[in-house]
C-alpha cells in the first residue's frame, strides 16, 4: 500500500510540534512561541523559534526550517519515512510502508548483494591460510578480533572472488561496475594481496571498500573500489553509522584524517570518531559531520599536509556554520602513531587541552612571521584581523586584540581601527553577494503571500508570469498544484509534500523565513505580478535582438525587428 498524503498529514497532526521538539532540547515559552538554543549550528542564544500554531520551527541564525519531520530527520539523521514510522509508532497509527520508496532500495540491490558477497569472502580469507601473513600483520599493528570483526576486516584472495560471483549469474557489466573485478575480456579480481576494509554508507551498508598493502611494495599504500551511483567518496565519512550514538552521547565528534586512526581510537575506548579517508573534506562531509555534533574537533595528522588539512576542514565547517575545535599531534604524528607512543591518557589530554580555531590560525600565522622585518609584522596583523573579524565574542575578541598588540608592539587602539576599517569593507562585500536585483525581490516576495494566502496563489494563477529563477518558478508550480489539490496550503503540511524534493525545500525554506509583514495589499501583489512580467519580456526583446543579429535574410529580420517593436510597446 502506497503512503498517502492524507496518511502523512494524519500523522503529523497527531502529534505537537512543541512537545516532540522538547524531546529533544529545552524550550522556553516566549509569548505565542516556543525558543531553544539551535541544535542545527554553533548556537549559545536561543535563536531557534517553535510556533505551536503553525506547527514549524525556524532558526534565524542558520535558516534551518521545517514540520515536526524535518526536526527529525535532521536531529536524528533519519529518512523522511523513518521519522513517519517514529511518530506513527508513538502515537499508535498503523502504517504500511508498502512500496512508496521501493524502488529506491531495489534500484541497487545487485551492487549491494556484490559487496556483501565480496565483505564476506573477505573477511573469511582472513581465517584460512591465505590470511597468515595478513592477520599477523594486523595483530602487530594491536587488532584484536573483536576489532577485526567491529570493522570487518578481511583480506583479498587469490582471484577467485572474481568466479564466485560470475557462478552466481551476475553479469561482467555489473562486476566492472562495482569495481570489485577489473580487465576486458577476461575478467579478474581487483584487489589481491591487500587488507580490505569495507566502506559503508550512513546506514551501515558496504559500498566499497579500501585495500592496504601488506606484505608488498606498491606506491599506493590504499586503494579504494571505485565511484559508484551508490559510493561517493566525498558524500560519506568512514565510520559515520557506528559514531553516530556516541557521538550525540559525548556531545561532540572526532574527525581524523584515516580510518586506520579511527580504529586506533577504537582500541582505546574512543568511540565518537570518524575519518575524512584522505586531506580536504568536501560540503557534504562537513553537512554530515554537522548532524553528528555541532560540536567538531579535528584532530588531523601532526605533520605539514595535517596542518593544511586542518585549514581547509575548518574553511568548510566554517561554511556551514561550525566553528571546530583544533589539536595538533607533536613530532608529525598521526592519532595511531602517538596513541601507540604516548598512551590514551596523554592523547586524552591533548583533546581536552584543544586549541580554538582563532587561536590556533593566529599560531599559525605568527610562526610564518618574521617579527623584525616590518613588512612581515603588518602582513600577519592584516591577516591577523582578517580572522578576528569573524569573531562575535566581545571578550575573545579583546584578549586577542591584546596578544597581538603584545606580539607586535602596535597599540590595541590601532588595531581596533584596523578592525573597524576592516568591517566596513567587509560588510560592503556582504551586501553585494546577497544583492538581489528588483526581479528576484520581487519572485520571492510574490511566494512569500502565495505561502500565506489563496488569494495571492490565485492572481498568480490568472496573471501568468515567468519566474526568473528556475527553483523559485518550480516552486511557485508546486503551490498552485498542491492548492489545487487540497483546496489548502498548510506549511506544515506542504514541507512533508516537499521532503524528498531537496532543492524546493531550500527555496521554500529561503522564502518562508524572510521578514516581510505579514500583510499584504492588492496593489503590491499586482506590482510583483507587473515587474515579473516586464522581467519576461526583457528575456524575449533580448533574446530576439540576438536572432536579428544572426539573421542574414532581410525579410526575416524585418519580421523580427516588427516583434520586437510590439513587444517594446508592452513595458
Ligand atoms: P597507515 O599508514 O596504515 O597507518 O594509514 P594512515 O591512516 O596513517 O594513512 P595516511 O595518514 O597516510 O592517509 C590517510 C587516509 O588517506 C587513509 O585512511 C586513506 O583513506 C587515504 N590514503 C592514504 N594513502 C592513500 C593512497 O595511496 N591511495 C588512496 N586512494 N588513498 C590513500
Ligand atoms: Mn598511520
Amino acid at each position: 500500500m502506497e503512503i498517502t498524503e492524507e496518511k502523512i498529514n494524519e500523522i503529523r497532526r497527531s502529534v505537537n510540534i512543541v512537545d516532540i521538539i522538547s524531546e529533544y532540547i529545552p524550550l522556553e515559552q516566549k509569548g505565542r512561541n516556543y525558543f531553544a538554543v539551535c541544535p542545527f549550528h554553533d548556537d549559545h542564544n536561543p535563536s531557534m523559534s517553535i510556533s505551536p500554531e503553525k506547527q514549524i520551527y525556524t532558526c534565524f541564525v542558520c535558516g534551518a526550517h521545517g514540520n515536526v519531520f524535518n526536526f527529525l530527520m535532521d536531529y536524528e539523521n533519519i529518512s523522511f519515512i523513518e521519522a513517519l514510522k517514529l511518530i506513527a509508532n508513538k502515537v499508535g497509527i498503523y502504517l504500511d510502508i508498502g512500496n512508496r520508496f521501493g524502488k529506491r532500495i531495489t534500484k541497487n540491490e545487485n551492487m549491494y548483494e556484490i559487496y556483501d558477497i565480496a565483505n564476506k569472502y573477505y573477511q573469511n580469507n582472513l581465517h584460512t591460510k591465505d590470511g597468515i601473513e595478513a592477520l599477523k600483520y594486523l595483530k602487530n599493528r594491536g587488532f584484536t578480533d573483536d576489532i577485526i570483526k567491529t570493522f570487518g576486516v578481511g583480506v583479498s584472495g587469490r582471484n577467485q572472488l572474481t568466479k564466485i560471483l560470475k557462478a552466481k549469474k551476475y553479469s561482467d557489466d555489473i562486476l566492472l561496475k562495482s569495481g570489485i573485478s577489473s580487465g576486458s575480456n577476461e575478467l579478474y579480481d581487483t584487489f589481491t594481496n591487500r587488507i580490505m576494509f569495507p566502506l559503508c554508507d550512513l546506514d551501515g551498508k558496504v559500498v566499497g571498500f579500501s585495500g592496504r598493502i601488506y606484505n608488498t611494495e606498491d606506491s599506493s599504500k590504499y586503494v579504494n573500489s571505485k565511484e559508484s551511483e551508490i559510493f561517493k567518496k566525498g558524500n560519506l565519512l568512514y565510520n559515520y553509522h557506528r559514531a553516530k550514538e556516541e557521538c550525540r552521547k559525548k556531545k561532540f565528534v572526532i574527525i581524523v584524517e584515516g580510518f586506520m586512526d579511527v580504529i586506533a581510537l577504537y582500541m582505546v575506548g574512543i568511540y565518537n570518531v570518524v575519518a575524512s579517508m584522505g586531506t580536504a573534506i568536501t560540503k557534504e562531509q562537513a553537512k554530515l559531520l554537522k548532524r553528528l555534533s555541532t560540536n567538531v574537533i579535528l584532530c588531523f595528522d601532526g605533520d605539514g599536509a595535517g596542518n593544511k588539512a586542518t585549514l581547509a576542514c575548518a574553511k568548510e565547517l566554517q561554511d556551514v556554520g561550525i566553528t571546530p575545535k583544533v589539536v595538533r599531534l607533536p613530532d608529525n604524528l598521526d592519532p595511531d602513531e602517538f596513541i601507540k607512543k604516548y598512551g590514551v591518557e596523554e592523547f586524552n589530554n591533548y583533546l581536552t587541552n584543544y586549541k580554538s580555531l582563532l587561536d590556533y590560525k593566529l599560531e599559525e600565522l605568527k610562526k610564518n612571521t618574521n617579527f623584525s622585518n616590518s613588512e612581515d609584522v603588518s602582513k600577519y596583523l592584516k591577516s591577523a584581523i582578517q580572522e578576528l573579524y569573524q569573531i562575535t565574542d566581545p571578550i575573545v575578541k579583546e584578549i586577542a586584540i591584546k596578544k597581538l598588540s603584545d606580539d607586535t608592539g602596535i597599540s590595541a587602539s590601532t588595531i581596533n581601527g584596523m578592525l573597524k576599517n576592516n568591517n566596513k569593507v567587509i560588510n560592503i562585500e556582504k551586501k553585494q553577494i546577497v544583492k538581489l536585483n528588483k526581479y528576484e525581490k520581487s519572485e520571492r516576495e510574490l511566494i512569500f503571500y502565495m505561502i500565506r494566502y489563496p488569494e495571492v496563489i490565485r492572481i498568480y494563477e490568472n496573471n501568468k508570469c515567468y519566474l526568473p529563477t528556475q527553483k523559485f518558478r518550480y516552486l511557485a508550480n508546486e503551490i498552485v498544484h498542491y492548492y489545487d489539490k487540497h483546496n489548502n496550503l498548510l506549511v506544515a503540511d506542504f514541507l512533508s509534500y516537499l521532503s524528498d524534493k531537496e532543492e524546493l525545500l531550500e527555496a521554500f525554506n529561503i522564502i518562508d523565513v524572510m521578514n516581510l509583514s505579514e500583510n499584504y495589499t492588492h496593489e503590491q501583489i499586482m506590482d510583483y505580478i507587473n515587474e515579473l512580467n516586464e522581467y519576461s519580456i526583457n528575456e524575449q526583446i533580448k533574446k530576439l535582438m540576438n536572432e536579428f543579429k544572426k539573421e542574414t535574410d532581410s525579410i526575416k529580420k524585418i519580421e523580427i525587428a516588427k516583434e520586437i517593436q510590439e513587444l517594446k510597446v508592452r513595458v
